[in-house]
């Protein structure tokens, strides 16, 4: 049995927006109470794409700000840099040997992100799964939270952990491991918002890289943007069902429910019972109201931390040390399995 233990990790690629929070940190933040928990700035996956190196520089504190300011404790978890562990380059490669080529042309996200010039996509980008699949592995985590658009990844993980204990059991059972040297980690993939889509498209989901503002509620958004992009969110002519089965044909509101849902706390049912039967305008008040008392203290102290680069800094680099003590050794025992 392994020890559990959460790890997920953020791009720093551009404005965090509501998909992010609901999708991920809102759960780092219960979990913290319940188990080791890594949240990781994942600046290597980053880099897969073309980027500004001091945007980059910014957005990585940012990250980690946006965790801190939504109630993540430093303290009592590990808050850390991917690039500032060796661990997840290095192990990168040995799992690069352990993946499959064909495992990899199945990634949905690599498609969607290399477009339709696939030749000059970064070979990064193609083996951005693996290095994934290192983040998690490296600390054996169990637990890995998540949004939906993750599941493929996890799974991958979960076939690259699996092949890496099949190929090398006569090793692991030499060197004391027992079984499996890696667990299976698990995708918590929890909520009313797994996949926050688009204000202005209900069949995209909500993504930093949209060129359109509007289509996302950024943490940093002010009370006035935010009552803006919510009153323009689109929607259709028909009042809200009171029944949640009422939602199925019907990505738009089903959307603005389940945000209202996962920032209230509560169920989609709930939300209906309180709006269902009635028009979107009366709802859509409501949840300005809700969004703006949820997020904008989250954005404020955003705000506020970012203005003090050298706290995130050493907040960074201590979260670092501490994930270094972890991973290294089950770095050390990759490398006896291997033969290294
Ligand atoms: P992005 O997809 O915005 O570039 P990342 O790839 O860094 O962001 O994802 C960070 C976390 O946010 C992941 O757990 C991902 O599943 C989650 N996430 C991203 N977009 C959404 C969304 N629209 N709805 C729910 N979760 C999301
Ligand atoms: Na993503």
């Amino acid at each position: 049995a392994f020890q559990p233990r959460v790890f997920s990790g953020v791009q720093p690629t551009g404005n965090l927006h509501l998909g992010n929070y609901l999708g991920a940190i809102i759960k780092f933040v219960a979990l913290q109470h319940e188990h080791e928990c890594l949240y990781c700035v994942v600046d290597m996956h980053a880099i897969t794409v073309p980027q500004d190196p001091q945007e980059l520089t910014r957005t990585i504190r940012e990250v980690a700000a946006a965790f801190i300011a939504s109630g993540v404790d430093p303290k009592k978890n590990i808050i850390f840099n991917q690039s500032q562990v060796s661990a997840h380059a290095e192990l990168a490669w040995i799992l690069n040997c352990t993946a499959r080529i064909g495992w990899l042309n199945r990634m949905t996200q690599f498609k969607e992100k290399a477009g339709k010039d696939r030749e000059n996509a970064s070979v990064g980008l193609y083996v951005y799964p693996v290095l994934m699949a290192a983040d998690i592995l490296a600390y054996k985590a169990t637990h890995v939270p998540v949004g939906e658009d993750q599941k493929q990844h996890l799974e991958l993980a979960r076939d690259i952990a699996q092949k890496f204990n099949n190929d090398f059991s006569a090793s692991i059972a030499r060197h004391g491991y027992g079984e499996a040297f890696f667990p299976q980690p698990e995708p918590l993939i929890q909520g009313a918002a797994t996949r926050v889509m688009s204000l202005r498209d209900g069949s995209k989901k909500m993504s930093k890289s949209d060129p359109s503002d509007a289509s996302r509620i950024n943490l940093t958004d002010d009370a006035d943007a935010i009552a803006a992009k919510v009153r323009k969110a689109k929607t259709d002519p028909e009042p809200l069902p009171s029944e949640t089965a009422g939602l199925e044909a019907r990505p738009e509101a089903e959307n603005l429910v389940g945000i209202y849902a996962a920032l209230g706390g509560i169920s989609k049912q709930d939300v209906l019972n309180d709006f269902g039967g009635g028009q979107f305008s009366a709802f859509k008040n409501a949840l300005v109201e809700l969004a703006v008392t949820k997020l904008g203290p989250i954005g404020a102290e955003m705000k506020r931390l970012v203005a003090d680069p050298g706290s995130i800094d050493k907040i960074l680099g201590d979260g670092a040390e501490r994930a270094d003590a972890i991973a290294r050794p089950n770095l050390a025992a990759v490398k006896d399995i291997v033969g290294f």
